[in-house]
């Protein structure tokens, strides 16, 4: 018999859970099931998302790559180059922030990609990128 307390419970552990439940980690499994859809067998690559991350694109003159507002090193901070802020540590080890919400990176990602990479990256650049990040840097 469910009580209306234990109702109540249950009710703020699902909304809890569905804002706060991404890591690191269920992000690169989720964007990893996403492309192995279309490629069979994918497995996350840290290797491949360093490559995007410092790869040269070419697109644009004012942020050529990730570094651009990055940083080369993950665990210092970066600084946006137009606007000069500061932006923290991309390593979930130098800040536990990072890759916390879905919401927050499928943002990000949509946004910085179409700059830098001239379109919207793949569910498989995703998943090996956010690998990198967190297990590759
Ligand atoms: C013009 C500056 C700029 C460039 C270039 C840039 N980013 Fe970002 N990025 C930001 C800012 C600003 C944020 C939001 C602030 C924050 O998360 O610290 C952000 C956040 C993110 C996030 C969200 C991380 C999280 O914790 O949820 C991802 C993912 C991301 N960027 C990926 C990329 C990738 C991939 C590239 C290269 C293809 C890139 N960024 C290039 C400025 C930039």
């Amino acid at each position: 018999m469910i009580t209306k307390k234990t109702f109540i419970t249950l009710l703020l552990l699902v909304s809890a859970n569905s804002t706060f439940a991404e890591t690191p980690a269920s992000l690169v499994s989720g964007y990893a099931a996403e492309a192995a859809k279309t490629s069979p067998g994918f497995t996350p690559s840290a290797k491949r998302g360093q490559s995007l991350f410092t790869n040269e694109w070419g697109v644009s003159q004012k942020m050529p790559n990730c570094t651009t507002c990055h940083g080369k090193n993950i665990k210092a901070e970066g600084k946006h180059v137009v606007t000069e802020k500061r932006i923290a540590p991309f390593s979930p080890a130098a800040n536990p922030e990072r890759f916390s919400s879905a919401a927050k990176v499928e943002k990000w990602f949509k946004r910085n990609c179409t700059e830098v990479v001239g379109r919207e990256c793949t569910a498989a650049e995703k998943a090996d990128f956010i690998q990198f990040i967190t297990q590759g840097g």
